[in-house]
């Protein structure tokens, strides 16, 4: 399973390119408001030009048509930007538009196996299934990825599963386990993905029973030789 950073914020960008497992970038309208920018254009060029991989730039729009127009002219800002468009049915127009003129869409906002399997219909490359909104709602958002993946297998549609809206370390176990091709995270959760207290507790022994005969070093090292 892929690892993609979900945000807007380019420190945390640079910080996690810089772990070198980083293979793309989800952003949406709420992510680039917490940032403050106003050129969403400059942000999101910015953005590409740290990470290589795909980054997802969201539509603001509700027709169809304007949901094309404004995909269109995202899509040209850079080589490896995808367009985050909602699962409606404008939406769904809008991708089967969008897929024939070869431009990569994230089918986002995805609640159920049906959105999702239309989405891949329509030639969607990447599905989002929003585990933790699911999860909020009282359902079980891991299942859904399940089965999205279940479904997708056995046709097989070549679209991508994105575990979305993820909330916990867990989450990202989860959808591994249930075949995600991709899981995206927030800096938070991929921070306390490589964070265990033993490993700490395991490194400052280590250190400290290395130094405990730094001595003995010291005097094999002055001891003359015969
Ligand atoms: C996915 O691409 C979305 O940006 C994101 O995962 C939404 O997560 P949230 O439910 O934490 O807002």
């Amino acid at each position: 399973m892929l690892i993609f950073l979900d945000t807007a914020n380019i420190d945390h960008i640079r910080q996690a390119a810089r772990l070198g497992i980083i293979s793309g970038i989800t952003t949406n309208p709420t992510l680039m408001s917490k940032e403050a920018t106003t050129d969403y254009q400059s942000a999101i060029k910015e953005i590409c030009s740290i990470v290589p991989g795909p980054v997802s730039a969201e539509v603001v729009a509700e027709g169809t048509e304007e949901i094309i127009e404004q995909a269109q002219h995202i899509s040209a800002w850079a080589p490896n930007v995808v367009i985050k468009v909602p699962a409606t049915i404008s939406g769904l127009e809008a991708t089967s538009a969008l897929a024939k003129d070869n431009i990569k869409v994230n089918f986002t906002l995805c609640f159920s196996v049906n959105q999702a399997l239309l989405g891949a219909l329509a030639g969607a490359a990447y599905v989002s299934i929003f585990v933790g909104r699911l999860d909020d709602a009282g359902h079980n958002g891991m299942e859904v990825v399940k089965d999205v993946v279940q479904v997708f297998r056995q046709y097989p549609l070549p679209t991508q599963v994105i575990a979305a809206s993820i909330r916990h370390p867990e989450h990202c176990v989860a959808a591994a386990k249930a075949g995600a091709h991709i899981a995206t995270v927030p800096f938070a959760v991929l921070m306390q993905m490589i964070r265990h207290p033993l490993t700490d507790v395991g490194v400052s022994r280590f250190l400290a029973d290395w130094q405990s005969i730094a001595h003995v070093r010291d005097q094999s090292k002055s001891a003359p030789r015969s």
